[in-house]
């Protein structure tokens, strides 16, 4: 029994604004921002797009590729789909109703349990592993969209230039697929090993203080700023760099391989040098990194899924490639995937 990857969408606001035009409105520079974080631009949502319509736009691609494939239309797609796990840091709403609800309604999932996973950055990941884990423990499950979607310009603050410039909107959806291949030995398909991991103790370094249940916004309260992104990037960074290698090196070992093996390393794209960084300690040539961060910079859950069908339909993806995903995110969490595609 394989957990495959059948088919992958993404969607990214058409609006790009670039580095030159962020420079126009704060203190900051196209230099700045290229030398510190390999960011060139970031797309922006406009104000009447949530979460929710980018992951519905990514799935509906997603699902008009399966339908091509299966011969079936996008409805009964969507209408197969088991269940719909949906990972962001910035849901249409606080709490509830999830996200991945709404994506369902939208999509006509009818018979598709839905539910959102709060893991950062490493949602996507997160999401993946529990997909395939849900998909396993029951015999009539076969089907499940797993979504990262983001609309973090929403939630940052526009005066603070080490964070504003880091982040932009997007989401990436993949269809995966209980199949009868084998998991492990010869031929092996699927997500064939997954990592995941948290340290809680960094909880602070990356985090949205207001309007939970720990300091909720009170009548009559008049509020500074909107809800936003507060971080720590020094703290964050010498994080990422230590658990990305970590990663990479845990999931090589427990699969008894070496990076010759990996087609492609696909980590999430918060900063290129914290990737150049990893590479070198890892003895990893920086090329084997899909990096797409100077068109989207920081895209949290939806950037490891965007990542994967940009490789995917620019026919960069074969089958039987050994992929690794990589990411590490608020919480603080991490984890990887290692896909035979
Ligand atoms: N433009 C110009 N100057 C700036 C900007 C800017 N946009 N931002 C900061 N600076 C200045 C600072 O004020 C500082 O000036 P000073 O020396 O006069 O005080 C100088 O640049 C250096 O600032 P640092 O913060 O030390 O810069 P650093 O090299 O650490 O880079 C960065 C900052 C890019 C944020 C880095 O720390 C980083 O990438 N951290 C990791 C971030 C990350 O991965 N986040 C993941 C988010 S994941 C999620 O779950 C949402």
């Amino acid at each position: 029994m394989a957990m495959e990857i059948r088919t992958t969408g993404r969607a990214v606001p058409a609006r790009k604004v670039t580095n030159d035009e962020l420079a126009k409105t704060m203190e900051t520079s196209d230099e700045w921002i290229r030398s510190h974080t390999g960011i060139g631009a970031r797309h922006i949502a406009d104000d009447s797009v949530a979460a929710s319509d980018l992951a519905i736009e990514a799935s509906r691609r997603a699902l008009e590729s399966l339908a091509a494939e299966d011969g079936i239309t996008a409805e009964e797609a969507a209408a197969s789909l088991d269940l719909i796990i949906v990972a962001t840091a910035s849901p249409d709403y606080l709490g509830f109703p999830s996200t991945a609800c709404l994506v369902q309604a939208a999509l006509g999932a009818t018979k598709a349990a839905a539910m959102d996973v709060a893991a950062g950055c490493s949602g996507f990941i997160y999401g993946m592993d529990a997909a395939a884990g849900m998909l396993a423990t029951v015999g009539t499950r076969k089907r499940a969209l797993v979504i990262g979607t983001e609309v973090l310009t929403r939630i940052t603050d526009w005066e603070d230039r080490g964070t504003s410039v880091l982040f932009g909107d997007g989401a990436g959806a993949a269809i995966l697929e209980k199949t009868a291949a084998p998991s492990e030995g010869k031929g092996k398909r699927g997500i064939i090993r997954s990592l995941l991991g948290a340290d809680g103790t960094g909880a602070e370094h990356l985090i949205m203080h207001r309007g939970g249940g720990r300091f909720p916004f009170k009548k009559g309260e008049t509020v500074e700023k909107p809800i936003h992104i507060e971080m720590n990037g020094r703290a964050v960074y010498n994080f990422a760099v230590k658990i990305v290698v970590e990663t990479i090196e845990r999931l090589m070992a427990e699969e008894g391989i070496s990076a010759d093996a990996l087609t492609r390393i696909v980590p999430h794209q918060a900063n290129a040098r914290i990737v150049q960084a990893a590479a070198k300690r890892l003895g990893v040539p920086e090329e084997k990194f899909y990096l797409n961060i100077e068109e989207y910079a920081n895209t949290s859950a939806a950037s490891i899924p965007i990542a994967l069908d940009e490789l995917a339909r620019s026919g960069s993806l074969k089958r039987g490639d050994l992929i690794l995903t990589v990411g590490f995110g608020a919480g603080l969490t991490y984890g990887g995937n290692l896909i035979v595609w």
